[in-house]
């Protein structure tokens, strides 16, 4: 192996500037020559490449974002976007890419693979989606911005004995909801592995008054059938008889852009630094991710065709918490 490229896709998450640093400095101590890709997979296709250097990598680890920028390119997913992308890196002799991204991104690199590239992936999602990681980089960062956020909102909440929904991301997942739920003391979480019933969200915050709690919150994932726009709505359209005024807070892409924290800024330098030790081994196809505290390779074609499932016993822990 001489000449390596990586690349981030998708979502950008609070880890991935530690990740790109970790692939270059491993790929120059072995001697290699390593790109960086610019903008995902759309700067594959247009050949949008360019060296880096130990020192280009200097002062990255502890920001958030993509030094390399990121994109969801539609080209890409067509088989002539890929002919192209592929094209592009033989002309820079490039023989293998590392792609730092979530579920789309890593359905990507296992097209990439099927059209004969060699490519690791490493799992990097805010929103915990992804197959053969248990924690992705950038979730522990995203849920500790929509911790502090909750911490804020309970004080105001409190004082004025309000009801909020906090509403945070995870695309279709519940991940980020459930564990900022049990994290920050919330009343009710509702996420959208589970079937949410407006009423029963009603019957939690009265319970939680009537027991004397001076707050009320509600998170909320953005994928849950009753968003919180939505379950806003069912409470107004409904405010006489439920008798609650609930107030919403959309965290958004706010939890995305933090600063990485030691466990991200660690688990991604671990997982990128693995990937290029697989490419030496001359193994490709797969996503490093920690599973059990390891660092763990996984089939690609076994990461795109699983769906990764919401341990529920949570939801359970987090209702017998809100008491
Ligand atoms: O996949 C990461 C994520 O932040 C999701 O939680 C969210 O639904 C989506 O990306 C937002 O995408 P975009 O930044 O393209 O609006």
């Amino acid at each position: 192996m001489k000449r390596i490229a990586v690349l981030t896709s998708g979502g950008d998450a609070p880890g991935m500037n530690a990740a790109i640093r970790a692939v270059v400095r491993t790929g120059v101590d072995k001697g290699w020559e390593v790109f960086g890709v610019r903008h995902g997979y759309a700067g594959l296709i247009s050949g949008d490449l360019l060296p880096l250097s130990a020192r280009d990598v200097s002062g990255v680890i502890q920001l958030g974002g993509t030094m390399l920028g990121s994109a969801r390119s539609l080209e890409f997913k067509t088989e002539e976007g890929r002919r192209k992308a592929i094209r592009s890196l033989s002309e820079r002799g490039v023989e293998a890419v590392v792609v730092i991204g979530g579920n789309g991104s890593q359905t990507g690199s296992q097209a990439l693979c099927q059209m004969g590239f060699p490519v690791v992936g490493v799992a990097s999602t805010i929103d915990n989606d992804l197959y053969g990681s248990e924690t992705c980089i950038g979730v522990d960062t995203a849920l500790n911005i929509a911790l502090e956020a909750i911490d804020r909102l309970k004080v105001t909440a409190s004082s004025h004995q309000r009801a909020f929904l906090i509403e945070v991301m995870g695309r279709n997942c519940g991940y980020l909801a459930l564990m900022a739920a049990i994290a920050g003391g919330a009343e009710a979480v509702v996420i959208p592995e589970v079937d949410t019933d407006p009423e029963e969200i009603a019957v939690a915050l009265r319970c939680g008054y009537e027991r004397g709690k001076p707050h009320a919150l509600v998170v909320v994932a953005e994928g849950a059938e009753y968003n919180a726009a939505g379950l806003a709505r069912y409470f107004e359209e409904h405010k006489e008889r439920l008798g609650f005024e609930l107030r919403v807070s959309t965290l958004g892409h706010i939890q995305r852009g933090g600063a990485p924290g030691a466990f991200d800024r660690l688990l991604a330098t671990r997982l990128a630094a693995a990937a290029v030790e697989e490419l030496e081994r001359g193994v490709s196809g797969v996503l490093m991710g920690l599973i059990r505290g390891e660092i763990v390779a996984t089939l690609l074609a076994d990461v795109v065709a699983n769906k990764k499932a919401l341990d529920l016993s949570l939801l359970e822990l987090a209702q017998v918490l809100a008491k």
